[in-house]
């Protein structure tokens, strides 16, 4: 079996039984601030749960990548990964009274729950237009219920309906037989989970609670069925391999590294972290030190500590694209952006990074402090888990503390920021994208203000659509006489970019097309394509702010205003400067009408 048949054969089942394909999510969550990354194929469909209208098919299928940082110590062992597929098909807006319904008419629009849920996970794993498994091979586990959430005998029920016989109907406690919810709030309930030869290979979760950001479990006004099951781990278990890094998706990556004669647990770390280096980085994340973007300078570190590895780092990420290119649609451009994050990463780690090891092979401890372990961190850019592997087993490093002391230093830094805020604008300022006007501008000022800002706007479609929609914006700055905007881009533009940068924008001004507003959910928002700096930032509830008319869109971002009502107020757009701000971004800074 081949990961690209695997893929195949779940989707057309899943289609034949009416469900529809969706595309995957970004690894970056867009509207769920509590979590750094897509972990499960239903987080993108939360929604759904509890507001099934949302969506126009009740039933979905999907190949989801996801991205899970709570093993990320345990890579390197036979079954944990950071960077997996997992294949899963969900229904929404079950109830008991559309029960009889959704059997009658086996529908896209009808919803389903348990019975069709198990029944078909059963058929997929052993019939032949499925996996052809045999049944004896199969053991399940259903939640065996505690205090307010009782048995799911429903399922129980289900399963010996089948005819998987009682021995092999296992009882689960609620760690291992209750998933969700994701984030602080959401959809969770009791799972069945399919296991072959003793391995997991589906987990199957009946979404009949939903749990509230306090903790309490709330029963449900519609049910719904999430599944998952990972593509890797099947796919090592149908080839009859014992570990998934015997598997097409991990073989050519290891061979290449066998020359450097490394542990197995290493080779399979580099094997594992390549990808999630490559899907992090192809969602333009930067690496950094704090949130998502230090969880990327985790992965690229720890990988390029081991001897050897830099040199083969762009052999083994072409592997990778070549790898997932039929399967993913990398951005335009990822590869000439990785290529040159790897080179900026290892100068500057290579800066400190002979210094902190001689540091830490002197050590000679058993036991290393989070304090001291953050300490190393800060001084020689050494992240946790190569500290580890540079002590060695020998050493237990307290890696709670260490978070612990990272936490802090990222609230010191953000209340630092916070306060340079208020004092700046007296903490009454208007909220522009990412930056603030100031009130007390005098009416003149505020006028140029507001063309500032709106061109901000223009600018920012401008880039994207000139230099390529990969350009992210970075920061951004308003002010009456001039605006500032931050992107990220490797190198200076040229005078022909920055020319037809201009003329864009004053071909828009030019139009004279309208700036409207609306309010929306601010999922909707960011699904509908609209741009966000830094969704998490922003209500629940948030304004939408389009240039253009129906037809002839020409940007669309949450941003709380306020702007011009129409493009032409903006008078004329001139570049005045553009320069590099920090490794891998660029500054421009413009100036509006007749400020120049
Ligand atoms: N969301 C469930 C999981 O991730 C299916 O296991």
């Amino acid at each position: 079996m081949t990961s690209a048949k695997l893929r195949k054969i779940f989707i057309d089942f899943f289609e034949k039984r009416n469900h529809t394909k969706h595309a995957p999510s970004s690894l970056v969550p867009l509207d769920d601030p509590s979590v750094l990354f897509t972990t499960a194929g239903m987080q993108q469909f939360k929604q759904f749960y509890t507001n099934p209208d949302k969506s126009k098919s009740k039933r979905l299928v999907t190949i989801q990548p996801c991205f899970r940082t709570s093993d990320i110590d345990e890579v390197g062992d036979d079954t944990h990964l950071t960077f997996f597929e997992m294949l899963g098909n969900f229904s929404f807006g079950y109830t008991e009274a559309n029960r009889s319904k959704s059997k009658e008419k086996n529908q896209e629009n009808t919803s389903y729950f348990k019975e069709d849920a198990i029944q078909w996970a059963w058929d997929f794993v052993t019939s032949t237009q499925g996996l052809g498994i045999d049944p004896a091979r199969i053991e399940v586990s259903v939640f065996r219920g505690e205090k307010n959430i009782p048995l799911d005998d429903e399922s129980i029920r289900i399963w010996r309906k089948i005819g998987v016989p009682n021995e092999k109907i296992k009882l689960g406690t609620r760690e291992d037989n209750f998933w969700g919810p994701t984030g602080l709030e959401g959809p969770c309930g009791p799972t069945t989970e399919l296991y072959v030869d003793g391995i997991e290979i589906w987990n199957l979760v009946f979404n009949e609670y939903y749990q509230d950001a306090d903790g309490n479990l709330i029963p449900a006004q519609y049910k719904g069925v999430d599944t998952g099951m990972g593509l890797e781990r099947l796919l090592a278990v149908l080839n009859g391999k014992k570990t998934v890094f015997e598997t097409e998706l991990y073989f050519d990556l290891i061979e290449k590294l066998r020359p450097l004669g490394l542990a197995k647990e290493k080779e399979r770390i580099i094997a594992d972290h390549v990808k999630g280096i490559i899907f992090l980085i192809n969602e333009n994340l930067e690496p950094g030190n704090l949130g998502r973007e230090y969880i990327l300078r985790r992965l690229l570190r720890r990988v390029m500590i081991i001897e050897g590895v830099y040199a083969q780092l762009l052999a083994l990420c072409n592997l990778v694209f070549e790898m997932y290119q039929t399967q993913y649609r990398f951005n335009p451009g990822v590869q000439e952006r990785l290529t040159s994050i790897l080179e900026r990463e290892w100068i500057q780690f290579s800066k400190t990074l002979e210094k902190g090891k001689v540091y830490i092979s002197k050590l000679n401890t058993t036991r290393l402090s989070g304090e001291e372990a953050f300490r190393i961190y800060s001084t020689y850019g050494i992240p946790i888990d190569a500290q580890k592997d540079l002590l060695g087993d020998a050493t237990v490093v307290d890696s709670a503390g260490f978070e612990r002391e990272y936490l802090a230093s990222f609230e010191a830094h953000r209340s630092v920021s916070r306060a340079g805020v208020a004092q700046k604008f007296g903490g009454h300022g208007l909220i522009t994208k990412g930056g603030e006007i100031s009130s007390d501008l005098s009416p003149q000022e505020y006028e140029k203000a507001l063309r500032n800002h709106t061109a901000t706007h223009l600018l920012h479609a401008a880039l994207r659509a000139v230099l390529g929609e990969y350009v992210q914006q970075k920061g951004s700055d308003v002010a009456p006489e001039r605006l500032r905007f931050d992107f990220t881009y490797e190198r200076a533009l040229t005078e022909e970019e920055k020319k037809r940068v201009e003329a864009w924008v004053n071909a828009r001004i030019k139009e004279d097309v309208p700036v409207n507003f609306t309010q929306m959910d601010k999922g909707d928002a960011l699904r509908s394509g609209a741009l966000a700096f830094f969704p998490e930032r922003y209500p629940q509830k948030c304004k939408v702010y389009t240039i253009g008319d129906q037809g002839h869109q020409i940007s669309q971002e949450l941003c709380g205003g306020p702007h011009v009502t129409h493009t032409s107020e903006i008078g004329h757009f001139a570049i005045t400067s553009e320069k590099s701000s920090s490794a891998g971004v660029r500054r421009i800074k413009a100036v509006t009408s007749n400020q120049y």
